[in-house]
Protein backbone atom coordinates (compact mmCIF):
# COMPACT_ATOMS: atom_id res chain seq x y z
CA UNK A 1 0.00 0.00 0.00
CA UNK A 2 1.46 3.93 -0.44
CA UNK A 3 3.17 5.07 1.72
CA UNK A 4 1.65 8.31 2.89
CA UNK A 5 3.26 11.44 4.36
CA UNK A 6 0.84 11.92 7.02
CA UNK A 7 -0.67 9.49 9.75
CA UNK A 8 -4.78 8.77 9.70
CA UNK A 9 -4.51 10.26 13.10
CA UNK A 10 -2.67 13.42 12.05
CA UNK A 11 -5.00 13.73 8.35
CA UNK A 12 -7.71 13.81 10.60
CA UNK A 13 -6.51 16.56 12.80
CA UNK A 14 -5.63 18.40 9.14
CA UNK A 15 -9.44 17.73 8.22
CA UNK A 16 -10.82 18.75 11.54
CA UNK A 17 -9.37 22.18 10.52
CA UNK A 18 -9.86 21.97 6.84
CA UNK A 19 -12.72 20.92 5.65
CA UNK A 20 -12.91 18.63 3.26
CA UNK A 21 -12.36 18.01 0.16
CA UNK A 22 -8.78 19.69 0.01
CA UNK A 23 -5.76 18.76 -2.15
CA UNK A 24 -2.69 18.71 -0.22
CA UNK A 25 0.91 18.43 -1.62
CA UNK A 26 4.19 16.96 0.59
CA UNK A 27 6.81 20.35 0.04
CA UNK A 28 9.52 18.06 1.17
CA UNK A 29 9.11 15.35 -1.37
CA UNK A 30 8.65 17.81 -3.35
CA UNK A 31 11.81 19.40 -2.98
CA UNK A 32 13.35 16.62 -3.00
CA UNK A 33 12.49 14.92 -6.26
CA UNK A 34 13.49 18.32 -7.75
CA UNK A 35 16.73 17.69 -6.48
CA UNK A 36 16.74 14.53 -7.97
CA UNK A 37 15.25 16.08 -11.40
CA UNK A 38 18.41 17.82 -11.43
CA UNK A 39 21.36 15.76 -10.41
CA UNK A 40 19.97 13.34 -12.88
CA UNK A 41 21.26 15.72 -15.77
CA UNK A 42 24.04 17.42 -14.33
CA UNK A 43 26.43 15.94 -17.11
CA UNK A 44 24.70 18.86 -19.35
CA UNK A 45 26.29 21.92 -17.53
CA UNK A 46 22.96 24.09 -19.32
CA UNK A 47 20.10 21.54 -18.32
CA UNK A 48 17.13 23.11 -16.93
CA UNK A 49 13.79 21.39 -16.22
CA UNK A 50 11.07 24.35 -16.86
CA UNK A 51 8.01 23.16 -14.72
CA UNK A 52 4.94 22.94 -16.54
CA UNK A 53 2.82 25.31 -14.42
CA UNK A 54 -0.36 24.12 -16.04
CA UNK A 55 0.30 20.78 -14.26
CA UNK A 56 0.03 22.71 -10.57
CA UNK A 57 -0.65 26.33 -11.01
CA UNK A 58 -0.22 27.13 -7.31
CA UNK A 59 2.23 29.96 -6.46
CA UNK A 60 3.81 28.22 -3.58
CA UNK A 61 4.38 25.72 -5.55
CA UNK A 62 5.96 27.49 -8.44
CA UNK A 63 7.85 29.85 -5.55
CA UNK A 64 9.32 26.19 -4.43
CA UNK A 65 10.18 25.10 -7.50
CA UNK A 66 12.18 28.61 -9.16
CA UNK A 67 13.98 28.15 -5.53
CA UNK A 68 14.72 25.01 -7.04
CA UNK A 69 16.62 26.68 -10.31
CA UNK A 70 13.65 25.73 -12.58
CA UNK A 71 12.58 27.70 -14.83
CA UNK A 72 8.55 27.83 -15.47
CA UNK A 73 6.67 26.81 -18.69
CA UNK A 74 3.70 28.58 -19.42
CA UNK A 75 0.81 28.42 -21.99
CA UNK A 76 -1.41 30.69 -21.18
CA UNK A 77 -2.04 33.94 -19.79
CA UNK A 78 -2.48 33.46 -16.24
CA UNK A 79 0.07 30.89 -16.12
CA UNK A 80 2.63 34.04 -17.16
CA UNK A 81 1.12 36.06 -15.04
CA UNK A 82 1.54 33.26 -11.90
CA UNK A 83 5.07 32.89 -12.86
CA UNK A 84 5.84 36.47 -12.90
CA UNK A 85 4.18 37.34 -9.65
CA UNK A 86 6.41 34.72 -8.39
CA UNK A 87 9.19 36.31 -9.24
CA UNK A 88 10.11 33.71 -12.86
CA UNK A 89 10.69 36.37 -15.87
CA UNK A 90 13.12 37.03 -18.52
CA UNK A 91 14.50 33.40 -20.07
CA UNK A 92 13.11 31.37 -16.73
CA UNK A 93 10.13 31.03 -18.99
CA UNK A 94 9.37 29.31 -21.81
CA UNK A 95 6.41 30.16 -23.34
CA UNK A 96 5.41 27.06 -24.99
CA UNK A 97 1.57 28.05 -26.13
CA UNK A 98 -0.55 27.20 -28.94
CA UNK A 99 -3.38 28.94 -31.41
CA UNK A 100 -2.33 31.71 -29.52
CA UNK A 101 -4.01 35.08 -29.26
CA UNK A 102 -2.01 38.23 -29.71
CA UNK A 103 -2.23 39.56 -26.40
CA UNK A 104 -0.51 35.97 -25.04
CA UNK A 105 2.46 36.94 -26.89
CA UNK A 106 2.85 40.77 -26.32
CA UNK A 107 2.70 39.52 -22.35
CA UNK A 108 5.27 37.04 -22.95
CA UNK A 109 7.84 39.30 -24.85
CA UNK A 110 7.16 41.99 -22.15
CA UNK A 111 8.25 39.72 -19.76
CA UNK A 112 11.51 38.55 -22.18
CA UNK A 113 9.58 35.21 -21.75
CA UNK A 114 11.42 32.63 -24.86
CA UNK A 115 8.68 31.91 -27.41
CA UNK A 116 7.84 28.93 -28.59
CA UNK A 117 6.32 28.86 -31.53
CA UNK A 118 3.65 26.52 -32.50
CA UNK A 119 3.25 27.00 -36.00
CA UNK A 120 5.11 28.73 -39.18
CA UNK A 121 1.85 31.34 -39.72
CA UNK A 122 2.91 32.63 -35.74
CA UNK A 123 6.04 33.74 -37.40
CA UNK A 124 4.42 36.78 -39.60
CA UNK A 125 1.82 36.73 -36.76
CA UNK A 126 4.19 37.65 -33.94
CA UNK A 127 6.23 39.91 -35.72
CA UNK A 128 2.80 42.07 -36.35
CA UNK A 129 1.73 41.53 -32.84
CA UNK A 130 5.16 42.81 -31.06
CA UNK A 131 8.23 41.52 -33.10
CA UNK A 132 10.55 38.68 -33.72
CA UNK A 133 12.68 38.29 -30.42
CA UNK A 134 16.57 38.06 -30.71
CA UNK A 135 15.51 34.76 -29.06
CA UNK A 136 13.25 32.36 -30.35
CA UNK A 137 12.28 28.72 -30.91
CA UNK A 138 9.64 26.25 -32.60
CA UNK A 139 8.07 23.16 -31.88
CA UNK A 140 8.41 20.29 -34.14
CA UNK A 141 5.90 17.84 -34.54
CA UNK A 142 7.74 14.35 -36.39
CA UNK A 143 4.23 13.00 -37.46
CA UNK A 144 4.21 9.65 -38.76
CA UNK A 145 8.39 9.40 -37.51
CA UNK A 146 7.66 8.79 -34.09
CA UNK A 147 4.53 7.11 -32.41
CA UNK A 148 2.86 8.83 -29.55
CA UNK A 149 1.15 7.18 -26.61
CA UNK A 150 -2.47 6.96 -25.54
CA UNK A 151 -2.94 10.24 -23.85
CA UNK A 152 -1.26 12.15 -26.32
CA UNK A 153 -2.02 9.97 -29.42
CA UNK A 154 -0.43 9.96 -32.16
CA UNK A 155 1.89 13.16 -33.45
CA UNK A 156 0.33 13.04 -36.60
CA UNK A 157 -3.30 13.52 -35.49
CA UNK A 158 -1.57 16.33 -32.23
CA UNK A 159 -2.43 19.44 -33.82
CA UNK A 160 0.97 20.69 -31.90
CA UNK A 161 4.17 22.13 -33.55
CA UNK A 162 5.62 22.26 -37.68
CA UNK A 163 5.91 19.77 -39.50
CA UNK A 164 9.19 18.70 -40.91
CA UNK A 165 8.75 20.67 -44.37
CA UNK A 166 7.80 23.91 -42.88
CA UNK A 167 10.34 24.13 -39.51
CA UNK A 168 13.37 23.98 -42.49
CA UNK A 169 11.54 26.90 -43.89
CA UNK A 170 10.55 28.51 -39.99
CA UNK A 171 13.89 28.81 -39.19
CA UNK A 172 15.21 30.59 -43.00
CA UNK A 173 12.36 33.17 -42.27
CA UNK A 174 13.07 33.45 -38.54
CA UNK A 175 16.53 34.32 -39.35
CA UNK A 176 15.76 36.42 -42.19
CA UNK A 177 13.45 38.46 -39.53
CA UNK A 178 16.45 39.27 -37.28
CA UNK A 179 16.38 36.56 -34.83
CA UNK A 180 20.01 35.90 -33.61
CA UNK A 181 19.57 32.99 -31.15
CA UNK A 182 17.73 29.58 -31.32
CA UNK A 183 16.15 26.64 -29.70
CA UNK A 184 14.22 23.79 -30.94
CA UNK A 185 11.63 22.19 -29.20
CA UNK A 186 9.33 18.76 -29.15
CA UNK A 187 6.96 17.01 -26.69
CA UNK A 188 5.42 13.46 -28.25
CA UNK A 189 4.67 11.69 -25.44
CA UNK A 190 2.66 11.99 -22.19
CA UNK A 191 2.84 9.81 -18.97
CA UNK A 192 5.53 8.15 -20.40
CA UNK A 193 7.41 5.29 -18.49
CA UNK A 194 9.40 3.79 -20.61
CA UNK A 195 13.31 6.33 -20.78
CA UNK A 196 13.81 4.84 -23.96
CA UNK A 197 11.01 6.73 -25.07
CA UNK A 198 13.06 10.15 -24.77
CA UNK A 199 16.17 8.83 -25.71
CA UNK A 200 14.24 7.92 -29.51
CA UNK A 201 12.85 11.17 -28.87
CA UNK A 202 16.19 12.96 -28.79
CA UNK A 203 17.83 11.04 -31.37
CA UNK A 204 15.21 12.41 -34.07
CA UNK A 205 15.37 16.26 -32.42
CA UNK A 206 19.11 16.34 -32.43
CA UNK A 207 19.41 15.20 -35.91
CA UNK A 208 16.94 17.39 -37.06
CA UNK A 209 18.68 20.33 -35.37
CA UNK A 210 21.61 19.53 -36.89
CA UNK A 211 20.51 19.38 -40.60
CA UNK A 212 17.87 22.70 -39.63
CA UNK A 213 21.73 24.35 -38.47
CA UNK A 214 23.29 23.28 -41.72
CA UNK A 215 20.38 24.15 -44.47
CA UNK A 216 19.88 27.26 -42.75
CA UNK A 217 22.96 28.58 -41.45
CA UNK A 218 21.91 28.86 -37.78
CA UNK A 219 23.38 27.76 -34.54
CA UNK A 220 20.97 25.83 -31.71
CA UNK A 221 21.84 27.10 -28.05
CA UNK A 222 19.31 24.61 -26.94
CA UNK A 223 16.81 21.72 -27.16
CA UNK A 224 13.90 21.47 -25.53
CA UNK A 225 12.71 17.93 -25.09
CA UNK A 226 9.48 18.65 -23.47
CA UNK A 227 7.94 16.89 -20.12
CA UNK A 228 5.43 13.81 -20.53
CA UNK A 229 8.01 11.80 -17.69
CA UNK A 230 5.29 9.42 -16.89
CA UNK A 231 4.52 8.62 -13.02
CA UNK A 232 3.51 4.62 -11.72
CA UNK A 233 -0.08 5.51 -10.92
CA UNK A 234 -0.89 2.44 -10.85
CA UNK A 235 0.41 -0.68 -7.87
CA UNK A 236 2.89 -2.53 -9.69
CA UNK A 237 4.41 0.10 -12.05
CA UNK A 238 7.51 1.42 -11.87
CA UNK A 239 8.59 4.87 -11.94
CA UNK A 240 11.13 5.78 -14.27
CA UNK A 241 14.43 5.53 -13.98
CA UNK A 242 15.64 9.23 -14.07
CA UNK A 243 19.69 7.96 -14.50
CA UNK A 244 19.01 5.91 -17.33
CA UNK A 245 16.56 8.19 -18.83
CA UNK A 246 19.27 11.03 -18.84
CA UNK A 247 21.65 8.30 -19.74
CA UNK A 248 20.08 7.58 -22.96
CA UNK A 249 19.59 11.46 -23.44
CA UNK A 250 23.36 11.70 -22.87
CA UNK A 251 24.45 9.17 -25.27
CA UNK A 252 22.10 10.84 -28.47
CA UNK A 253 23.81 14.32 -27.52
CA UNK A 254 27.13 12.57 -27.52
CA UNK A 255 26.54 11.39 -31.31
CA UNK A 256 24.92 14.71 -32.95
CA UNK A 257 26.77 17.27 -30.71
CA UNK A 258 30.68 16.46 -29.92
CA UNK A 259 31.70 18.50 -32.48
CA UNK A 260 29.39 21.38 -31.26
CA UNK A 261 29.36 24.75 -28.93
CA UNK A 262 27.73 23.36 -25.81
CA UNK A 263 23.98 23.18 -26.04
CA UNK A 264 21.43 23.11 -23.07
CA UNK A 265 19.37 21.07 -22.83
CA UNK A 266 15.56 22.06 -21.30
CA UNK A 267 12.76 19.83 -20.11
CA UNK A 268 9.29 20.70 -19.10
CA UNK A 269 7.68 18.60 -17.13
CA UNK A 270 4.78 18.83 -14.87
CA UNK A 271 3.21 15.28 -13.44
CA UNK A 272 6.75 13.60 -13.00
CA UNK A 273 7.89 17.01 -10.66
CA UNK A 274 5.18 17.37 -8.38
CA UNK A 275 2.01 14.40 -9.43
CA UNK A 276 2.99 11.60 -7.01
CA UNK A 277 3.50 14.71 -3.87
CA UNK A 278 -0.52 15.79 -4.19
CA UNK A 279 -3.25 13.98 -2.50
CA UNK A 280 -6.91 14.64 -2.92
CA UNK A 281 -8.29 13.70 0.35
CA UNK A 282 -11.92 13.21 0.60
CA UNK A 283 -14.85 12.41 3.05
CA UNK A 284 -17.47 9.46 2.39
CA UNK A 285 -20.46 11.25 2.13
CA UNK A 286 -22.91 8.10 1.39
CA UNK A 287 -22.43 4.25 0.95
CA UNK A 288 -25.61 3.05 -1.76
CA UNK A 289 -25.99 -0.71 -2.50
CA UNK A 290 -28.30 -0.79 -5.68
CA UNK A 291 -26.76 -3.02 -8.38
CA UNK A 292 -23.34 -2.45 -7.46
CA UNK A 293 -21.72 -0.68 -4.04
CA UNK A 294 -20.86 3.19 -4.23
CA UNK A 295 -18.94 4.97 -2.31
CA UNK A 296 -20.29 8.59 -2.41
CA UNK A 297 -17.51 11.05 -1.28
CA UNK A 298 -17.52 14.80 -0.52
CA UNK A 299 -15.32 15.41 -3.67
CA UNK A 300 -16.06 14.92 -7.37
CA UNK A 301 -14.46 15.11 -10.83
CA UNK A 302 -14.40 18.95 -9.90
CA UNK A 303 -11.91 18.17 -8.38
CA UNK A 304 -9.61 15.22 -9.96
CA UNK A 305 -10.79 14.61 -13.26
CA UNK A 306 -8.36 12.15 -14.79
CA UNK A 307 -10.29 9.31 -14.35
CA UNK A 308 -13.69 10.10 -15.85
CA UNK A 309 -11.47 12.00 -18.70
CA UNK A 310 -9.02 8.88 -19.24
CA UNK A 311 -10.20 6.15 -17.41
CA UNK A 312 -7.27 7.08 -15.55
CA UNK A 313 -6.33 4.68 -12.39
CA UNK A 314 -5.28 6.69 -9.12
CA UNK A 315 -4.83 4.56 -6.09
CA UNK A 316 -7.14 5.29 -2.90
CA UNK A 317 -6.31 4.59 0.38
CA UNK A 318 -8.14 5.14 3.77
CA UNK A 319 -5.56 5.28 6.49
CA UNK A 320 -7.85 4.75 9.40
CA UNK A 321 -8.22 1.59 8.24
CA UNK A 322 -5.52 0.41 6.05
CA UNK A 323 -5.27 -2.75 8.55
CA UNK A 324 -8.02 -3.86 7.03
CA UNK A 325 -8.68 -6.35 4.45
CA UNK A 326 -10.38 -5.08 1.29
CA UNK A 327 -13.54 -7.06 1.89
CA UNK A 328 -15.61 -4.76 -0.28
CA UNK A 329 -16.06 -3.65 -3.76
CA UNK A 330 -16.75 -0.37 -4.58
CA UNK A 331 -17.45 2.20 -7.60
CA UNK A 332 -16.15 5.64 -5.75
CA UNK A 333 -18.25 8.47 -7.11
CA UNK A 334 -18.41 12.25 -6.84
CA UNK A 335 -21.49 14.17 -6.37
CA UNK A 336 -21.88 15.45 -10.40
CA UNK A 337 -24.87 14.34 -12.20
CA UNK A 338 -22.59 12.72 -14.96
CA UNK A 339 -22.18 9.09 -14.58
CA UNK A 340 -18.25 9.24 -15.13
CA UNK A 341 -18.16 10.80 -12.39
CA UNK A 342 -15.72 7.95 -10.31
CA UNK A 343 -13.10 8.05 -8.65
CA UNK A 344 -12.58 3.78 -8.94
CA UNK A 345 -14.61 1.37 -10.62
CA UNK A 346 -14.85 -2.15 -8.62
CA UNK A 347 -12.05 -0.79 -6.36
CA UNK A 348 -11.52 -3.34 -3.51
CA UNK A 349 -11.42 -1.55 -0.16
CA UNK A 350 -12.01 -1.63 3.30
CA UNK A 351 -15.68 -1.50 4.17
CA UNK A 352 -16.68 1.64 4.02
CA UNK A 353 -18.56 4.30 5.69
CA UNK A 354 -20.12 7.83 5.94
CA UNK A 355 -17.48 10.02 7.94
CA UNK A 356 -14.22 7.70 6.34
CA UNK A 357 -11.33 9.72 5.31
CA UNK A 358 -10.09 8.60 1.71
CA UNK A 359 -7.31 9.63 0.33
CA UNK A 360 -6.76 9.93 -3.72
CA UNK A 361 -3.14 9.55 -4.63
CA UNK A 362 -1.12 11.27 -7.46
CA UNK A 363 -3.40 13.99 -7.84
CA UNK A 364 -0.69 16.55 -7.24
CA UNK A 365 -0.23 17.24 -11.29
CA UNK A 366 -3.33 18.12 -13.44
CA UNK A 367 -5.59 17.60 -10.43
CA UNK A 368 -6.89 20.68 -8.63
CA UNK A 369 -5.54 22.62 -12.36
CA UNK A 370 -8.41 20.70 -14.31
CA UNK A 371 -11.10 21.29 -12.35
CA UNK A 372 -14.45 23.01 -13.45
CA UNK A 373 -17.64 24.37 -12.48
CA UNK A 374 -20.23 21.89 -14.24
CA UNK A 375 -22.98 21.58 -11.76
CA UNK A 376 -21.55 24.31 -10.29
CA UNK A 377 -19.32 22.02 -8.77
CA UNK A 378 -16.85 24.82 -6.21
CA UNK A 379 -13.06 24.15 -6.41
CA UNK A 380 -11.62 22.96 -3.30
CA UNK A 381 -8.74 24.39 -1.23
CA UNK A 382 -5.21 23.43 -1.71
CA UNK A 383 -2.73 22.88 1.26
CA UNK A 384 0.57 22.73 1.70
CA UNK A 385 1.76 19.96 4.04
CA UNK A 386 5.27 22.05 5.09
CA UNK A 387 8.92 20.22 5.41
CA UNK A 388 8.53 20.62 9.31
CA UNK A 389 5.04 18.98 9.56
CA UNK A 390 2.61 22.10 9.54
CA UNK A 391 0.43 22.49 7.18
CA UNK A 392 -0.81 25.79 5.51
CA UNK A 393 -3.48 26.77 3.06
CA UNK A 394 -2.41 27.55 -0.33
CA UNK A 395 -5.50 28.53 -2.12
CA UNK A 396 -8.91 29.06 -0.36
CA UNK A 397 -12.16 26.70 -1.54
CA UNK A 398 -13.99 28.55 -3.85
CA UNK A 399 -17.66 29.95 -2.42
CA UNK A 400 -21.14 30.70 -3.78
CA UNK A 401 -19.95 33.92 -4.12
CA UNK A 402 -17.29 33.59 -6.63
CA UNK A 403 -19.46 31.33 -8.33
CA UNK A 404 -22.39 33.87 -8.83
CA UNK A 405 -19.48 36.69 -9.17
CA UNK A 406 -19.38 36.45 -12.93
CA UNK A 407 -23.62 35.97 -13.35
CA UNK A 408 -25.72 39.24 -13.70
CA UNK A 409 -28.98 38.90 -12.14
CA UNK A 410 -28.88 42.67 -12.76
CA UNK A 411 -30.28 43.21 -15.87
CA UNK A 412 -33.43 40.65 -15.15
CA UNK A 413 -36.78 42.08 -15.44
CA UNK A 414 -38.27 41.74 -12.22
CA UNK A 415 -40.74 38.74 -11.96
CA UNK A 416 -44.49 39.39 -13.48
CA UNK A 417 -46.52 39.83 -10.42
CA UNK A 418 -49.83 38.97 -10.39
CA UNK A 419 -52.18 39.86 -7.56
CA UNK A 420 -53.76 37.10 -6.14
CA UNK A 421 -57.37 36.92 -5.67
CA UNK A 422 -58.02 38.15 -2.36
CA UNK A 423 -59.44 34.71 -0.57
CA UNK A 424 -63.09 34.63 1.05
CA UNK A 425 -63.60 34.81 4.33
CA UNK A 426 -62.28 31.70 6.23
CA UNK A 427 -65.10 29.98 7.16
CA UNK A 428 -62.64 27.21 9.20
CA UNK A 429 -59.00 28.05 10.65
CA UNK A 430 -57.01 25.02 9.74
CA UNK A 431 -55.99 24.06 6.08
CA UNK A 432 -58.08 20.72 6.69
CA UNK A 433 -61.41 23.00 7.42
CA UNK A 434 -60.61 25.10 3.96
CA UNK A 435 -60.02 22.19 2.02
CA UNK A 436 -62.84 20.41 3.19
CA UNK A 437 -65.28 23.13 2.46
CA UNK A 438 -62.91 23.28 -1.34
CA UNK A 439 -60.99 26.51 -0.59
CA UNK A 440 -57.81 24.83 -0.19
CA UNK A 441 -55.24 26.31 -1.89
CA UNK A 442 -51.94 24.24 -2.46
CA UNK A 443 -49.20 26.53 -0.99
CA UNK A 444 -47.48 28.07 -3.82
CA UNK A 445 -43.31 27.78 -4.13
CA UNK A 446 -41.78 30.13 -1.32
CA UNK A 447 -40.24 31.86 -3.48
CA UNK A 448 -42.59 33.94 -5.28
CA UNK A 449 -44.32 34.95 -1.82
CA UNK A 450 -40.81 35.94 -1.17
CA UNK A 451 -40.21 38.30 -3.75
CA UNK A 452 -43.74 39.64 -2.80
CA UNK A 453 -43.56 40.19 0.55
CA UNK A 454 -40.18 41.53 -0.07
CA UNK A 455 -41.64 43.97 -3.01
CA UNK A 456 -44.59 45.01 -0.24
CA UNK A 457 -42.21 45.72 2.57
CA UNK A 458 -39.25 47.13 0.31
CA UNK A 459 -41.88 49.55 -0.98
CA UNK A 460 -43.80 50.55 2.09
CA UNK A 461 -43.29 53.99 2.47
CA UNK A 462 -41.13 54.87 5.77
CA UNK A 463 -41.57 57.23 8.39
CA UNK A 464 -40.22 58.21 11.25
CA UNK A 465 -43.17 56.83 13.62
CA UNK A 466 -42.72 53.64 11.54
CA UNK A 467 -38.50 52.43 12.02
CA UNK A 468 -37.17 49.55 9.71
CA UNK A 469 -38.75 46.57 10.47
CA UNK A 470 -36.16 43.89 11.76
CA UNK A 471 -38.15 41.71 9.35
CA UNK A 472 -37.11 43.52 6.70
CA UNK A 473 -33.00 43.88 6.07
CA UNK A 474 -31.10 45.70 4.54
CA UNK A 475 -29.98 43.20 2.12
CA UNK A 476 -34.10 42.30 1.81
CA UNK A 477 -34.34 45.68 0.77
CA UNK A 478 -31.35 45.94 -1.41
CA UNK A 479 -32.43 42.43 -3.20
CA UNK A 480 -35.94 44.44 -3.68
CA UNK A 481 -34.64 47.50 -5.81
CA UNK A 482 -32.65 45.16 -7.65
CA UNK A 483 -35.74 43.18 -8.71
CA UNK A 484 -37.21 46.83 -9.35
CA UNK A 485 -34.11 48.00 -11.21
CA UNK A 486 -33.65 50.87 -9.44
CA UNK A 487 -31.94 51.96 -5.82
CA UNK A 488 -33.23 51.46 -3.12
CA UNK A 489 -33.13 55.09 -1.89
CA UNK A 490 -35.10 57.11 -2.06
CA UNK A 491 -37.89 55.11 -1.57
CA UNK A 492 -40.11 54.23 -4.78
CA UNK A 493 -43.15 55.39 -4.90
CA UNK A 494 -45.50 52.52 -2.80
CA UNK A 495 -47.03 49.66 -4.79
CA UNK A 496 -49.68 47.42 -3.15
CA UNK A 497 -49.44 43.22 -3.72
CA UNK A 498 -51.64 40.80 -1.61
CA UNK A 499 -50.20 38.16 0.62
C1 LIG B 1 3.84 21.79 -24.10
C2 LIG B 1 3.74 21.03 -22.84
N1 LIG B 1 4.80 20.98 -22.04
C3 LIG B 1 4.78 20.29 -20.88
C4 LIG B 1 3.65 19.61 -20.46
C5 LIG B 1 3.69 18.88 -19.18
O1 LIG B 1 3.45 17.53 -19.34
P1 LIG B 1 3.68 16.52 -18.16
O2 LIG B 1 2.97 17.06 -16.98
O3 LIG B 1 3.07 15.24 -18.64
O4 LIG B 1 5.13 16.41 -17.93
C6 LIG B 1 2.53 19.62 -21.28
C7 LIG B 1 1.32 18.90 -20.87
O5 LIG B 1 0.23 19.02 -21.33
C8 LIG B 1 2.57 20.34 -22.51
O6 LIG B 1 1.52 20.40 -23.31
Amino acid sequence: MRKLPFTASRLEAIASAHPTPFHIYDEAAVRANAAAFRDAFSWNPGFREYFAVKATPNPYIVKILSGCGFGCDCSSLAELEIAARCGVVGESIMFTSNDTPAREFVRARELGAVVNLDDITHIDFLEKTCGIPELVCCRYNPGPLKSGNAIIGKPEEAKYGFTREQIFRGYAMLKEKGAKRFGIHTMVASNELDPRYFAETCEILFSLAREIEKRCGIVFSFCNIGGGVGIPYRPGQQPVDLRVLSQGVEAAYARHFSDHPPVSLYMECGRAITGPYGYLVSRVLHIKDTYRKYAGLDACMADLMRPALYGAYHEIVVPAKASQPASEVYDVTGSLCENNDKFAIARPLPRLAPGDLVVICDAGAHGHAMGFNYNGKLRSAELLLRPDGSVIQIRRAETLEDYFSTLDFSGLKPPRLIPRPRPPPRAASSIDGRAALGQFQPPRSPRPVLCRRVFAVATRPSSPSRPASPSCPRALVLHAALLRGSSPSPPAPARRFQH
